[in-house]
């Protein structure tokens, strides 16, 4: 077996070979030599180093458990705690500066494989032992939607257990605005029998293809629940990748059609019109529609045998959807389609807007904090348009902050200075409690762009009576 995967990359590497020989006549044009090609930009990609951010990514590999469908408890392996594993977002000419930390519980060496980035397999995508970090740079050249994955053998077995996640990297200046989306397409083969709850992948049915669950991000059907939303006739980009480790993505959307569809999401590949594209294992596209009628609009793999396996959700098209976001973050949470910046092990940019403050501890009952005041509970609800209240005014005490999201898009409640971070998925709510000491506080949304849409406000503690 572990012949036949060195065999397999011997026989990626000599066609990358073979294709280098027949591009590069056609990219140096009439000056020949390739060094003449280095400051050179086509329209498909860049070449040399670019002049973008360096972009710092961390992943932590680890293993944790997942439910991947209802009452289904499958134990993940992953990048940064979640399959798939983040969404990260960079552009033409950025360098990433990539670190893997490894550390598996199992005793499992890990690597990465990054197919956006152009860097030698023998150096940089070589198992890393538990316990273990590798860091490596690599530039951004080519513009689209890729894959990036595990590669220790067999890869079959540590891509099905869910060792993948989808890099995009936007052209230089960006695209235009659109509702965007990214899914992500795989498949699960979980044991027949769980162990203590949990469901172990079963190597035997990924070597059958004989999955149980095919989805999107990583949970079955999870967008029925929670669809995907947008406007009537504005422009919904969808970023779909195949994870898969198999299985092919016949990418429809029922009731509608692609205008654009982008082979591997580059903006030089344009096929226009299509109703369904197949999206290979390991493979990408980006698909650009205007839906122009109300309603509910399924989409799928239209390999019908795997549909019902957990590959299908819905966008509902409304004209009640809020404006779609103005910017998208650069790791974001897989499992909203790459909207939120995500909460797991992943940090950007080397600033912390990527972690969330840990949580206060729990006080518990008769601690001596809370001044002998009962704790005071704080209603708020949550909207593009403004919090409501969007003035709060306390005594100083425990406070609960109680948070409903009144619409179907994904906010937080955030107070920096007091630790608090509330997410509120769709429609969601949650709360938390704090000791509010006297002072006056901003609390806002940290979603890129809704604090500036209105989402913000000020708390003011007053001191309490115990003092
Ligand atoms: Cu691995
Ligand atoms: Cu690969």
């Amino acid at each position: 077996m572990r012949r036949f995967v060195i065999g397999a990359v011997a026989i990626e590497v000599a066609l990358l070979i073979v294709g280098l020989t027949w591009i590069g006549p056609m990219n140096s044009g009439g000056d020949g030599g390739s060094d003449t090609a280095t400051a050179a930009t086509q329209d498909f990609r860049i070449y040399g180093d670019g002049d973008g951010d360096v972009v710092n990514v961390v992943l932590d590999a680890t293993e944790t458990v997942q439910t991947i469908a209802p009452d289904v408890d499958y134990h993940v392996w992953t990048f940064g705690g979640t399959t798939p594993a983040p969404v990260i977002r960079v552009q033409v000419g950025d360098t990433i500066h990539f670190t893997l930390n490894n550390k598996s519980e199992l005793g499992l060496s890990h690597s990465i494989d990054f197919h956006a980035a152009q860097t030698p397999w023998d150096k940089n995508y070589q198992p890393v032992a538990p316990g273990e970090s590798f860091s490596f740079d690599w530039v951004a050249r080519f513009p689209g939607v890729f894959m990036y994955h595990c590669g220790v053998p067999p890869v079959l077995h540590h891509i099905a257990n869910g060792m993948y996640g989808a890099i995009i990297v936007e052209p230089e200046g960006g695209l235009p605005p659109a509702r965007e989306y990214v899914l992500t397409s795989s498949e699960f083969y979980p044991a027949r029998r769980p162990v203590d709850g949990v469901f172990e992948g079963d190597l035997a049915r990924m070597e059958a293809v004989d999955p149980e669950y095919v989805v999107f991000n990583g949970v079955g059907n999870q967008y029925l629940d929670a669809p995907l939303e947008a406007r009537p006739d504005e422009t919904i980009r969808l970023w779909v990748m195949n994870a898969g480790p198999t299985l092919t993505n016949a990418f429809h959307v029922i009731g509608a059609l692609f205008d654009r569809t982008y082979p591997d999401g580059n903006p030089a590949n344009i096929l226009y019109g299509l109703q369904t594209y197949n999206v290979a294992p390991g493979a990408g596209a980006m698909f650009e529609l205007q839906i122009p009628d109300e309603g509910m609009y399924p989409f799928v793999t239209h390999s019908f045998a795997y549909t019902g396996l957990g590959s299908v959700g819905v966008i509902k098209v409304s004209a009640d959807v809020p404006e779609a976001p103005a910017t998208y973050p650069t790791i974001a949470d897989p499992f909203d389609g790459g909207l939120t910046e995500t909460t797991g092990t992943v940090k950007a940019g080397g600033s912390d807007t990527g972690t969330v403050a840990a949580p206060p501890e729990d006080e518990g009952g008769g601690g001596g904090m809370n001044h002998g005041a009962a704790p005071e509970t704080v209603e708020v609800s949550a909207a593009l348009a403004g919090f409501d209240p969007s003035e709060i005014e306390v005594k100083e005490r425990e406070v609960t902050f109680n948070l409903t999201n009144t619409e179907a898009l994904p906010h937080d409640f955030t107070i920096d200075d007091l630790g608090v971070k509330i997410k509120l998925d769709a429609n969601g709510s949650g709360e938390q409690t704090v000791e509010a000491k006297p002072g006056t506080y901003e609390f806002y949304c940290s979603i890129p762009g809704h604090k500036d849409a209105g989402m913000v406000g000020t708390l003011t503690v007053l001191p309490g009576a115990g003092h």
